[in-house]
């Protein structure tokens, strides 16, 4: 137990901080249960070191949003216009990690019903959510706020309901009936995109259009709905801690709220919601195959007084997956002048160490370098 001094009022107060996080996680009902029980400070477990909101909040503001925005690829007559979207995958992919694709296929009518989805599971009565809420590493449908609770320096203002859709075929009655339907088809759809998108990250590398499926990166998939409450003390609190993403390539759905941001060239840059886009990150993993031609790229969702905000993430990793296949850079790119940077792993290997460290602001890949 830590004992402090409020240094405003000279008051001792003790803290357990541990306890506290504990009964957070024993209420089973997230963030999104101390908001529905009407607080209106930030506790404190949730509340970054000063140290932290130095270091992070530098560079940002309107001012840089104007001098740069995401790249947006359009995938519309993909027979006719193919070198150009490879060409704006490769750019994207090499200079900033992130881009936003339009007209990819998915209809705005299953968008908007998976969003809907996720508010849908989020707001159920406590008694039916909390049935799936769980820390098991094994289980593949399960809901938690803070997958790393327990050891990070402060917990973010967010929940999330976790699915395991791929490789092994989920059965549908394990995901929880409000979104159901639409989890099974937004999935199925977004792994045709993953597919498509793979197949022009390959030829950005200058490999036949299926190495990388051949490589299985499209082989595992992960569904994270996350719901991000209205903060009642946005600036003491942050979303999602900034990261990397632990997979090939994550595909993002948000809604019109915004509070994504990017770190690129030392600035954080938001991701404007754009209705009917998706969001395309590379993941650590592409990064580590790819020997530091594409860049998985840090980025965190700042907290809001308006909320809730949703989105949705597909990781494409074989995560559960016990798969022994080794990854290290792909040998076709390498050469004399281009030695491999990073030793061969398994992507269980990688999970294992990535969990370990939870989101501490730092990367997990220098961990792997030969
Ligand atoms: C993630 C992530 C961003 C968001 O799930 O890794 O970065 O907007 N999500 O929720
Ligand atoms: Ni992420």
């Amino acid at each position: 137990m830590a004992v402090t001094a409020d240094s405003t009022t000279g008051v001792s107060a003790t803290y357990d901080r541990y306890q506290e996080i504990r009964s957070f996680d024993e209420s089973k009902c997230g963030v999104k249960g101390l908001v529905d029980a009407g607080i209106t400070k930030v506790p404190r477990f949730f509340i970054r070191p000063p140290e932290d909101i130095a270091a992070d909040d530098i560079n940002t503001g309107e001012w840089i949003n104007t001098q740069f925005t995401i790249p947006v690829i359009d995938l519309k007559n993909m027979d006719s216009r193919r070198a150009e979207a490879v060409a704006g995958v490769k750019r994207a992919a090499e200079e900033v990690g992130f881009f936003q694709v339009v007209n990819h296929g998915m209809e705005n009518r299953v968008l908007e019903e998976m969003l809907e989805a996720v508010r849908g599971f989020h707001e159920q009565p406590r008694e039916v959510k909390e049935e799936y809420y769980s820390r098991e590493m094994t289980r593949k449908v399960k809901y938690v706020s803070n997958f790393d609770l327990y050891k990070s320096k402060y917990a973010n203002w967010r929940d999330t309901l976790f699915c395991v859709m791929g490789p092994d075929p989920l059965d549908p009655q394990e995901l929880p009936l409000v979104s159901r339907d639409i989890m099974m088809e937004y999935s199925n759809k977004v792994c045709k995109l993953a597919t498509v998108l793979f197949e022009l990250l390959s030829e950005a590398l200058g490999l036949k259009s299926d190495h990388l499926k051949e490589m299985d990166c499209v082989k595992g998939h992960a569904l994270l709905s996350h719901y991000y409450p209205a903060c009642p003390e946005p600036e003491l609190a942050m979303g999602t801690t900034k990261h990397s993403d632990p997979d090939f390539l994550t595909i993002l759905l948000q809604d019109d709220i915004g509070g994504l941001q990017i770190f690129h060239q030392n600035h954080w840059i938001d991701v404007p919601p754009v209705h009917g886009a998706l969001v395309v990150n590379i993941g650590d993993l592409l990064q580590l195959i790819s020997n530091d031609k594409f860049k998985s790229v840090e980025h965190r969702v700042v907290a809001n007084h308006i909320g809730p905000r949703v989105s949705v993430a597909s990781f494409f990793t074989p995560h559960l997956y016990p798969s022994t296949r080794l990854y290290g850079p792909i040998k076709e790119l390498l050469s004399e002048e281009n030695p491999p940077i990073y030793c061969e792993i398994t992507v269980k290997d990688f999970i294992a160490y990535y969990d370990s460290k939870g989101l501490d602001g730092n990367s997990a890949l220098p961990h792997f370098k030969v």
